[in-house]
């Protein structure tokens, strides 16, 4: 049994999550919650941490040596949780996914291509775009029935002889929508169609609820493996951020090999050897410990729905199928967005991510992280509903 709702102090250990609060947000008080990044309050797997001790206790911690187990580690995890077989040999080790949708964008397109997103979407997929001086080309999903959903015929009419790309979160941030293959084969038809290369970022594949089920796309559409990149990472699922190590993966040996050139170019090859151990570890032991993690955050999803909406009467949490990010539409209170904003950030001392982060959509919505123990989330919770107490009395 794992004993999730004990809280660790994080404050003061370089936690960007804790430590960032001020400077990121303006909010000076000392006991502000943070609701924003994606990263966990609960200790890692004890199989990690037994990794990492052992590491740490042999104290020599050398240039380290990839000899395929890190890879095998992945391939079984992905066979044995998404019933899809992966070859090693597809495998690119990357510092993270954010680099490697980098690395990728410089592989596959030039400057001044276009890159397809679909708002409201994780915001560093624009960063990374404008970083590397291509084009965002907005797809905007449109919500319904209670989640979001792909309008490619929209998306069609947009594309141009300058998109090469697309970036797809799967599941989606914010939002967690869990796309179906029927809705993966569409947008992959698509991509063959117009030539496009389809980067699959499924770092929160593991975080799924309640019976719902995450498709990797290229199960569900084996017929774009050639321009397929998937992207994985153990660090999302067994909150392991601050290890860095992502991998992307094509069967596509030509499209590899293009992405591998960049990933030397930029003296990548050699990889943290902390990551490697840490998040090889968790895919060989982390499975229990996920499987008690996920009915956890279910339970905070529905705690922080439930109350969310009684403290401030007309938002609306959209229903999450994955991820442990609430994604919240304040619209319906009748409040300008600024002062939803100055009631989460001064009232309730919640550093929670601004909607409009995430791109158009996105400007009415905050997103908030619940994956904390049940006693930080009661306390912001709280918080919340004090933060919106003379509101409700108005109604
Ligand atoms: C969709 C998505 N991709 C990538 C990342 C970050 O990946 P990394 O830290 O490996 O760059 C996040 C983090 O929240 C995310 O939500």
């Amino acid at each position: 049994m794992i004993d999730f709702d004990r809280v660790i102090e994080r404050r003061g250990t370089h936690s960007s999550k804790w430590d960032n609060i001020a400077r990121l947000s303006g909010i000076k008080s000392p006991d502000a919650i943070p609701m924003w990044v994606a990263d966990m309050d609960f200790a890692a797997p004890p199989g990690v941490t037994a990794a990492l001790t052992a590491e740490l206790q042999r104290a020599v911690h050398g240039y380290y040596a990839d000899t395929g187990s890190w890879a095998a580690a992945l391939v079984d995890w992905m066979a044995r949780r998404h019933g899809v077989q992966v070859d090693p040999g597809w495998v690119s080790t990357t510092p993270g996914i954010v680099s490697g949708l980098g690395l990728i964008l410089q592989a596959v397109s030039a400057p001044g291509d276009e890159v397809v997103v679909f708002p409201p979407a994780y915001h560093a997929f624009r960063r990374i775009i404008v970083a590397n001086e291509r084009r965002i080309l907005d797809a905007q999903l449109v919500a319904s029935a209670g989640r979001y959903a792909m309008d490619l015929d929209a998306l069609r009419a947009k594309l141009s002889p300058r998109t090469k790309v697309i970036f797809l979160c799967s599941p989606h941030n914010p939002g967690g929508t869990v796309w179906s293959a029927a809705e993966l084969r569409a947008l992959a038809t698509l991509c063959a169609e117009r030539d496009l290369i389809l980067v699959s970022d499924e770092i929160h594949c593991d975080l799924v609820f309640d019976g719902a089920k995450h498709t990797p796309t290229m199960a569900a559409a084996p017929e774009i493996a050639d321009r397929l990149i998937t992207c994985i990472a153990a660090t999302k699922t067994f909150n392991l951020a601050g290890a860095h190590v992502g991998a992307c993966i094509t069967s596509n040996a030509a499209l590899k090999r293009r992405l591998d050139a960049r990933i030397g170019a930029s003296g990548l090859g050699s990889y943290n050897r902390f990551g490697m151990i840490a998040t090889e570890a968790a895919w060989r032991t982390g499975e229990p410990w996920l499987n008690e993690l996920l009915p956890y955050l279910a339970k905070n999803r529905d705690l922080f729905d439930d109350r969310i909406q009684t403290a401030a009467p007309g938002a609306r949490s959209m229903h999450l199928d994955g991820t442990y990010l609430a994604w919240v539409d304040f619209s319906g209170t009748g409040l300008a967005p600024e002062e939803v904003a100055a009631r989460v950030s001064q009232r309730a001392h919640i550093f929670a991510s601004p909607g409009e982060q995430f791109g158009p959509g996105g400007e009415t919505w905050l997103r908030f992280n619940f994956a904390t123990p049940r006693p930080i989330l009661d306390d912001a919770l709280a918080r919340m509903d004090e933060a919106f107490s003379d509101f409700r009395a108005r109604k």
